[in-house]
């Protein structure tokens, strides 16, 4: 079996639930306050670590205890932690709002995720994996160099466009698999809805899949609308790393050679799992779990 490469960033997610957000110089009681692993690349690493997947990491964390906490998470998942650097540096954070609705506001201080190195050891890692997994909150100079070079290497590309960003047209072209929610697609397309989104996307990247959230994913390769995945309904209590979680599932799938409309299968329902439980690593489901909501 194939090994997943995820590069990207780490961040200390600071976790505060209220019951909806404050007004501009309102100061508001919230219910609860909770530190947890996230940053969008080491979710998609522990999704797909914990879907089943030999997993390797590439990123950066700073020399504090959110750095060590960190880096203990991957590890102890059973991620390889070898090129997790630890530089002089602020450990990135992002501070997330969940209201009752289960839905979340984020801001992120990249910190020590925007280091600029793409080295030798690197690319090491990423010539003897089968898919090297992408998304945004890392600098779009590492981001392109090590799409390109696993290109060259024939490392199947997943890139997810998140957060959404103008001007990446060269990543997008350097993708194999898209993975953008709807307003990510429709940003990057200027498409008015996802499914037009999804088809202009899909005359760039090779397979585009647009999440939905509660209405399932849709996919589109070559111009046109391939595959509809229906959702699966449950009652959401916090959506962070919702995304994150059918990203490494789906690649977790795809890694043990099932086809797509499988990987899709078991990434919605690893997803429907995750939005049921606080926190983005913390939510993640084990393979069993996935194995026995798809049975
Ligand atoms: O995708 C969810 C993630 O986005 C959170 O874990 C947070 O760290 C931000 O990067
Ligand atoms: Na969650």
């Amino acid at each position: 079996m194939g090994r997943v490469v995820v590069l990207g960033s780490a961040n200390m997610d600071l976790v505060v639930r209220m019951p909806r957000r404050p007004e501009p110089g309102e100061t508001l009681t919230g219910t609860r306050f909770e530190t947890g692993a996230g940053g969008k690349g080491l979710n998609q690493a522990i999704a797909a670590v914990r879907a089943g997947a030999d997993v390797a990491f590439i990123g950066a964390v700073g020399t504090d205890s959110f750095g060590e906490r960190l880096r203990a998470r991957l590890v102890d998942d059973g991620v390889d932690d070898s090129r997790l650097q630890t530089l002089d540096a602020a450990t990135g954070i992002a501070q997330i709002s969940v209201t009752d609705d289960g839905e979340n506001t984020i801001v992120i201080v990249p910190g020590a995720n925007g280091h600029e190195g793409f080295d030798a050891a690197d690319r090491a890692l990423v010539e003897g994996a089968s898919h090297l997994v992408v998304q945004l909150e890392r600098p779009a100079t590492v981001l392109a160099e090590a799409m390109r070079f696993a290109r060259e290497q024939g490392v199947t590309t997943v890139l997810t466009p998140a957060p959404a960003r103008e001007g990446i047209d060269d990543l997008i072209d350097l993708s194999d698999i898209l993975v953008p929610n709807e307003g990510e697609a429709m940003l990057l397309s200027g498409a008015p809805d996802a499914e037009s989104a999804a088809i202009a996307l899909s005359r760039r990247a090779r397979t585009v899949v647009v999440t939905l959230g509660s209405r399932g994913a849709l996919v589109a390769e070559a111009g046109e609308i391939v595959r509809r995945v229906a959702p699966r309904p449950v009652e959401a209590i916090d959506t962070t790393g919702a995304g994150d979680t059918f990203v490494g599932v789906m690649v977790a799938w795809l890694v043990a050679e099932h086809p797509l409309a499988e990987a899709l299968d078991a990434a919605t329902a690893g997803a429907s799992i995750a939005v049921t439980r606080a926190g983005a690593a913390s939510s993640m489901p084990m393979r069993d779990e996935i194995i026995a909501a798809l049975a």
